[in-house]
């Protein structure tokens, strides 16, 4: 039996059964004891059955905690160095660099509290849509995998300029339809477990399933660094995990279901701080 599996039995054993509640803790979160992020916020009016909503960060132990706190602990920042050398870096066809045309890459700050967004273009756009866009369009250079490092490492370069700015996804407009579907999913039960997303993430956060401190499943984080991938992860790659953890089939990274699902979810984090990359268990 694989690992997730049983933790998954678990799982539902223990929301079914409702015990070990334990709150969110009540640190405050400054990065390079500058940079404050908003950990709790009350919900949107959107969010009907939270009046509260945490960052994931609130969830974890003080060890986890602490590597955040400070550039120099968090291993994620070695890997967005490595995306500021990237950035700087001709490739494709055109031998252009990201620097070439975009200047600095603060000129990204505030762009991260948005996504995703619809282009004009008429699609729903993730960040790894954005920079493949240049990429393949505007560089004549190869897509980057979505879940690969040189994506999510200039992802996370991209994302960093905005740490402590409130996340602000807009569903209005034409990005509705794609919030609807995003909802819909939230809220479907997947797999042999019958469980959504809200199972876990609205009804039963603050449950401790063994060493797990479950949080409201909130993105204002990635990407992230997981420490046990060892690597920066994508959201589409945890909506992967959490889905398959439920034993159902799941739906590919970079598909439309996810971009939905990501739309949904960021908008239950509008108020929190934008705080990728941040670091997860
Ligand atoms: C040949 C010029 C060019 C190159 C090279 C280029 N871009 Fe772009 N990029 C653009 C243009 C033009 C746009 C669309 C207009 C805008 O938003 O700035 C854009 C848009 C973007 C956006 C969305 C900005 C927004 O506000 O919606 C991101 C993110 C981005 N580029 C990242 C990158 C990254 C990362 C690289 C390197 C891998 C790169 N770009 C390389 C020209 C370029
Ligand atoms: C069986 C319960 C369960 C289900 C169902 C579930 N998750 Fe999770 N999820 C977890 C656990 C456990 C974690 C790791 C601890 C935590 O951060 O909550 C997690 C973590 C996450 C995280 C990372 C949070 C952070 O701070 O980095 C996100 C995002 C997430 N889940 C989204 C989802 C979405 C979207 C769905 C529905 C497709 C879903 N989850 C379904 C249990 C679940």
């Amino acid at each position: 039996m694989r690992k997730s599996t049983l933790f998954c039995a678990a799982a539902a054993a223990a929301i079914s059964s409702g015990w070990a509640m334990a709150d969110p803790d009540d640190d405050e979160l400054v990065i390079n004891g500058e940079i404050e992020i908003v950990t709790e916020a009350p919900a949107p009016e959107h969010v009907e059955n939270l009046d509260t909503i945490y960052s994931g960060w609130r969830f974890r132990t003080d060890e986890t905690q602490a590597l955040e706190m400070d550039d120099f602990d968090n291993p994620a920042m070695v890997l967005v160095d490595k995306a500021v050398d990237a950035y700087g870096m001709p490739d494709g066809t055109e031998a252009k660099s990201c620097a070439s045309c975009h200047d600095d890459v603060e000129t990204f700050t505030g762009l991260a509290a948005t996504l995703p967004k619809v282009g004009e273009d008429g699609k729903l756009h993730t960040i790894e849509d954005l920079i493949n866009t240049c990429r393949t369009e505007r560089m004549g250079a190869e897509p980057w995998k979505w879940s690969g490092e040189p994506m999510q490492t200039m992802a996370a370069l991209i994302v960093s300029q905005s740490r402590g700015l409130p996340v602000n996804v807009s569903f209005d407009g034409p990005a509705r339809s794609f919030w609807e579907q995003g909802k819909e999913m939230y809220y479907t039960r997947y797999g042999q477990l019958e469980l959504s997303c809200a199972n876990c993430h609205e009804d039963s956060f603050g449950l401790m399933i063994r060493a797990d401190h479950l949080s409201q499943g909130q993105t204002n984080d990635f990407p992230v660094y997981r420490l046990k991938q060892a690597k920066l992860i994508s959201k589409h790659n945890r909506f992967k995990g959490c889905i398959r953890d439920t034993r159902a089939e799941t739906f590919a990274e970079g598909s439309d279901e996810f971009r939905a699902l990501e739309l949904y979810v960021a908008t239950r984090g509008n108020g929190l701080s934008i705080e990728g990359p941040g670091v997860r268990q």
